[in-house]
């Protein structure tokens, strides 16, 4: 059996150890010390002034909209572009904070959204942001996309939960635009179990997120800044300081244990993403020569840190074909990310306005892919290639 996943952590016992003993040791798991540990060491990792710790990514892309509406740059009805080929969690929180999302296309040979495709839907409307997936590892041409966003004075927001480590035109995914969001979810470059971040330079966003996260109020702030809200809002004496809230959030709050685990998997980070990278290129450079897939184009990526193996067919038959051949391998197979999301129950009833976006349609019905994950033997390998031969 070749499972999408084989182990929650890289060097699973060790890790698994190590947790036992930070868990009896620890005098406190709720959100403290090691989270803030956690958020200066990928912040600097990334290569961002400041890294706020969620439970999930999903949690961080929910906050990160949240934010940008207590912030007053996002307002009720502003029109928000996003990747049509995405996850649940990106467009989600678009509709329930109400504002407008409206999906980009996607290159099916790059898979995700080109600074084109954004061109075109610009000529049909306006937006306020661009909340963009850098799709299984890899990218559209995001220094062209931030051109364009800087040019048409568009936010710009990367949801790089999926390609942790990818680089491109010398700049790390994530690191295009105002902000980017990270998941730490099992199968992801790295693991917490659960957990997710979100990355910026922006101060008055960083601080607002430590608001959104903790259900409003200032807790988590530092003494200058709960200084600021609570004179703001003149608010005197203890009781009063720590029962205030100040703008909309939620519970969103990782534990101590997300950002041990957080932490320690950081350490095998630059290993993890090696292996994938070489993984994939093993497996691109076999199937190339296969006419029935369309070659993928990372050409303009100079470090492809792989989520998975994504494979695109050129017709839905020819997906059905490959697929039965893998199956009777024992390999686990999925479609890619939620396919075009326009296509799916939950976009249908909330949003009825419907876009052309034939390539997230032809990675919808011509697309599968499998793990890609540094347990993945030479053995593997081989089973893969040869069930994806002509
Ligand atoms: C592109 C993308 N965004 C967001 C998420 C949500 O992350 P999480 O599962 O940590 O909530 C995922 C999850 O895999 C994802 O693939």
């Amino acid at each position: 059996m070749i499972p999408l996943m084989k182990n929650a952590f890289l060097y699973e016992t060790q890790t698994k150890k190590e947790l036992a003993e930070f868990i009896m040791t620890a005098s406190r798991l709720s959100m403290s010390d090691k989270c803030q540990q956690f958020e200066q060491v990928f912040a600097k990792t990334q290569g961002r002034k400041d890294c706020v710790l969620f439970n999930s990514g999903g949690s961080a892309n929910l906050a990160l909209i949240q934010a940008y509406k207590n912030l007053g740059v996002l307002s009720d009805g502003d029109k928000i572009g996003f990747s049509a080929l995405t996850w649940s969690t990106n467009v989600m929180p678009l509709i329930q904070l109400g504002l407008i999302p409206v999906p980009l296309d996607c290159e099916p040979q790059t898979l995700n959204v080109m600074s084109y495709n954004l061109n075109d839907r610009l000529q049909e409307t306006d937006l306020k942001a661009v909340f963009i997936t850098n799709a299984l590892g890899l990218a559209g041409d995001l220094d062209k996309i931030r051109e364009l966003c800087i040019k048409r004075n568009i936010l710009l927001f990367e949801d790089n939960c999926e390609a942790l480590g990818t680089v491109l035109s010398a700049t790390k995914t994530g690191n295009f635009g105002d902000a980017a969001t990270f998941s730490y979810f099992v199968a992801h470059h790295m693991s917490s179990i659960e957990g997710g971040s979100v990355c910026t330079d922006n101060q008055d966003l960083a601080e607002m997120l430590r608001i959104v996260r903790a259900n409003g109020w200032d807790r988590n702030l530092t003494s200058e800044q709960q200084h600021k809200w609570r004179n703001r809002h003149e608010i005197q004496g203890e009781l009063d300081d720590k029962y205030t809230f100040y703008d909309l959030g939620f519970n969103l709050r990782p534990t101590e244990i997300t950002a041990f685990l957080a932490l320690t998997q950081l350490r095998y980070l630059e290993e993890n993403c090696l292996k994938r990278e070489r993984i994939f290129k093993i497996l691109d450079a076999k199937i190339r020569g296969n006419d029935n897939f369309l070659p993928l184009n990372h050409d303009h990526i100079s470090f492809l840190s792989a989520f998975a193996f994504p494979v695109i067919c050129k017709s839905p038959q020819v997906r059905d074909y490959y697929i039965q051949r893998l199956e009777k391998e024992n390999v686990e197979v999925r479609p890619v990310i939620s396919g075009n999301i326009q296509r799916q129950p939950f976009y249908k009833k909330y949003i009825k306005d419907e876009y052309k976006a034939p390539g997230a349609d032809m990675v919808h019905d011509c697309g599968f892919y499998f793990g890609n994950y540094p347990e993945l033997t030479d053995e593997d390998l081989e089973i893969l290639s040869s069930a994806l031969m002509n």
